[in-house]
């Protein structure tokens, strides 16, 4: 399963998907983080200590031009058996998972000029999962990465959204433009929530009710200012990330 989340600017993206990544962790799965946020955050989020020593994917573009022999643009023939022992440069493993980062991709190379959304469109249909493995990847905020066709290849959006009109007018600007591309499921996922209000406010604002609720949480708040590791923490988000992991299995 191929899943990204989305959302304004700031409304708990990478929060969200650090826990979520920890709870199929527990749930046995393979796990595979990718960070395709051009200012990434998902590596502190997990509590990786040298996030600046992971090479980016970025990199691995002028690798797979000379392995393919092709240019940009065409088809990657065998990416597969050229790819896995090239991938293990760009994933770290930490705390049970792996983890990439796109990074920001050299335009004008010589050779290539593949943009990152290129680079990342490919890896994720090309990747071949089984039955056991995840991929999550984290976005920057925006709807231009959804207009660019990066996310191509993923089976379930996630959407995040704050009990705000301005998060809710974007998270609907979202699904729409994810109908457009053709992701086959598209979700909500409330986040900040302080009260039942708050799920009320969401559930009519966006017309179907979020997947899952993740609460207004004092300890992942200071867990942040602290560079403590969200998924470290007990009980920060309850029984959420576990709700909507078995909305995502069902
Ligand atoms: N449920 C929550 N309770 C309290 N604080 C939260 C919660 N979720 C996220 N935060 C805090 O909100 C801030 C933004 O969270 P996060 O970085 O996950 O958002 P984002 O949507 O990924 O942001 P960006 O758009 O910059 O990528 C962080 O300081 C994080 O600790
Ligand atoms: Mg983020």
């Amino acid at each position: 399963m191929k899943i990204a989340i989305s959302g304004k600017g700031g409304v708990g993206k990478t929060t969200i998907m650090a826990l979520l990544a920890n709870e199929f962790k527990k749930n046995g799965k393979d796990v595979l983080v990718i960070d395709a946020d051009p200012s990434p955050h998902m590596a502190e989020t997990l509590g990786v200590k040298h996030p600046e020593e992971i090479r980016p994917i970025a990199d691995m573009t002028k690798l797979l031009v000379e392995r393919s022999g092709k240019t940009e643009g065409s088809p990657m023939y065998n990416m597969n058996p050229e790819v896995n022992d090239m991938l293990v440069d760009f994933m770290i493993s930490h705390d049970g998972m792996k983890l990439m980062v796109l990074g920001a991709i050299q335009t004008g190379d010589k050779g290539c000029a593949c943009p990152e959304s290129n680079v990342l469109r490919r890896m994720l249909t090309k990747l071949l999962l089984s039955e056991d493995q995840v991929v999550l990847l984290d976005m920057e905020a925006g709807v231009e990465h959804l207009g660019r066709g990066t996310i191509a290849g993923i089976d379930h959006l996630l959407v995040v959204v704050i009990p705000s009109k301005s998060s809710i007018r974007t998270a609907l600007k979202v699904k729409k433009l994810a109908e457009d591309v053709k992701i086959p499921k598209i979700s909500f996922v409330g986040n900040l929530i302080q009260d039942e209000e708050d799920k009320s406010f969401l559930e009519s604002g966006l017309g179907v009710r979020p997947i899952a609720f993740f609460k207004d949480s004092q300890s992942i708040r200071k867990a942040e200012r602290q560079e403590v590791a969200v998924t470290t923490l007990k009980n920060a988000a309850d029984s959420a990330p576990s709700e909507l992991l078995q909305k995502l299995m069902a």
